[in-house]
C-alpha cells in the first residue's frame, strides 16, 4: 500500500523520492541506531555472552544483515552462530537447541516468515532478542530483549538506511560482549557516508551505462561477501536487471564461465586483508571482456569505473561499500523511468506466507 500524498509531501521535503530521502538521512542514522534502547541492547550482549546455542534470522535485507552478524560475532567476540533464512527454518534439519538464543532482525517486525521462525524457536523455549524498527510490532511483542534501530520510518520498498542501522546494533552488541575491547569509530562511519554521498553525479553516470545490460556481478570476499549480496538484491529489485554476489575465491569454481563483454562487475575491494586476492579476481574477470566498477579506497588501472571510498578502518567498510550501490541502483531506477520507491510485484512488508 502506498502512503497517501498528504504524508508523502511532509516527509519526502525537497527530496524527489522516499528511497533517495532514506539513502540520504545514513550520516544521521549512525548516531540515533538503537539510542531509544540502551539497556535492551546492554542486557541483550550480556545475555549472547552467556547463551550456549545462537541463531540468527531474518528474511532478504534482514537476512544479510544476520551474515554480517555471524562473521563480526566470530571474529570479534570468538561467537560462534548459525544463520537461518526464516522462511526456511521449517524445513529445515538444523534443529533448534531447547534453550537457546534466537536473535530475529527484521525492520517492520511483521515478516511473517520472522514471526514463524520466532514462533518455532519459542515452542523450545528459546530467548528471543529482537533487532527492530517498529517497537510496536508483533515481533517486539514476541521478545525478550527488544532493541530498536531507531532509523525512522522506512517507506521506500528497497531497505537502505534499515541495513546500515542493522549493522550499526551489530556492533553495539559486539561492543557489550567484548567489554571495552572492541572500538567503533561512529564518527569516521558518518563522515564515510557523508563523503561519499557527495558523488552522486559519478554515481549516475555510471547508472546510465549499465541501465542497458542484463547481468551484474557483486564480488567480494570475507564481510563483503554479504554486502556483495545485499548489493545485487538491491540491484535485482531496484533496477530488475539479474545480478548476483558472488564470494571472490568462488570464481574458479564456476561464475568466471558466466564472464565475458555483455557484464557488468562491481568489485568490492578495501584495502583490508581482502584486497589482494579481489584485485586478482578482478583481473581474471577483467581479462574476460567485462567492464569493471572498483568499489575500493585505492585506484587501480584494473577498474573500468573508480567508485572512490575514504581509507577507514576496517569495520567501516562494510557500511562504506554499501551506500554506492545503494545510489547506483536509485539512479539505474530513475534510468530506466521505473518507480524506486515500489518497484513491481514486491511489498515493504510481507505479512503472507
Ligand atoms: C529489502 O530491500 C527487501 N524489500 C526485503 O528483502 C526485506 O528486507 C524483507 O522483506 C524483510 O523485511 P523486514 O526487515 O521488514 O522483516
Amino acid at each position: 500500500t502506498k502512503v497517501s500524498k498528504e504524508f508523502a509531501d511532509a516527509y519526502k521535503g525537497d527530496y524527489a523520492h522516499f528511497t533517495l530521502k532514506e539513502i540520504s538521512e545514513q550520516p544521521d542514522i549512525i548516531f540515533k541506531s538503537g539510542e531509544n534502547t540502551k539497556n535492551a541492547i546492554k542486557n541483550a550482549g550480556n545475555h549472547i555472552k552467556n547463551s550456549n546455542n545462537i541463531y540468527i534470522t531474518g528474511s532478504g535485507t534482514s537476512y544479510n544483515a544476520a551474515l554480517i552478524a555471524k562473521q563480526i560475532l566470530a571474529k570479534y567476540a570468538k561467537i560462534k552462530v548459525d544463520t537461518i533464512i526464516s522462511s526456511e527454518l521449517q524445513f529445515s534439519s538444523q534443529i533448534i537447541e531447547p534453550e537457546s538464543t534466537l536473535i530475529a532482525i527484521s525492520q517492520s517486525g511483521e515478516s511473517a516468515d520472522v514471526l514463524e521462525a520466532v514462533n518455532i524457536a519459542k515452542k523450545e523455549k528459546c530467548k528471543i532478542i529482537s533487532i527492530v524498527n517498529s517497537l510496536t510490532s508483533s515481533l517486539a511483542r514476541e521478545s525478550d530483549f527488544i532493541i530498536g534501530m531507531n532509523c525512522g520510518p522506512e517507506i521506500g520498498v528497497a531497505a537502505t538506511k534499515s541495513f546500515t542501522s542493522q549493522i550499526i546494533i551489530i556492533y553495539k552488541l559486539v561492543e557489550v560482549i567484548c567489554n571495552g575491547n572492541f572500538v567503533i569509530d561512529y564518527k569516521e562511519i558518518s563522515n564515510a557516508i557523508s563523503k561519499i554521498l557527495e558523488n552522486h553525479a559519478q554515481v549516475r553516470n555510471i547508472a546510465k551505462e549499465i541501465k542497458e545490460i542484463s547481468d551484474i556481478y557483486v564480488l567480494g570476499r570475507g564481510v563483503h561477501y554479504p554486502i556483495a549480496i545485499e548489493s545485487a538484491l538491491k540491484l535485482k529489485e531496484l533496477t530488475y536487471i539479474h545480478a548476483e554476489g558472488i564470494a571472490g575465491g568462488e570464481l574458479k569454481h564456476g561464475p568466471l564461465a558466466l564472464m565475458d563483454s555483455n557484464v557488468f562487475v562491481i568489485i568490492i575491494n578495501p584495502k583490508d586483508s581482502t584486497y589482494s586476492d579481489t584485485l586478482t579476481s578482478a583481473r581474471e574477470i577483467k581479462a574476460r571482456g567485462a567492464k569493471i566498477i572498483g568499489i575500493s579506497d585505492e585506484k587501480s588501472d584494473v577498474y573500468d569505473y573508480w567508485i572512490e571510498i575514504p581509507k577507514t578502518s576496517e569495520l567501516t567498510y562494510p557500511i562504506s561499500e554499501t551506500i554506492p550501490i545503494q545510489l547506483l541502483s536509485y539512479y539505474a531506477a530513475i534510468e530506466k523511468d521505473t518507480d524506486p520507491d515500489y518497484p513491481r510485484n514486491l511489498a515493504k512488508s510481507v505479512t503472507v506466507k
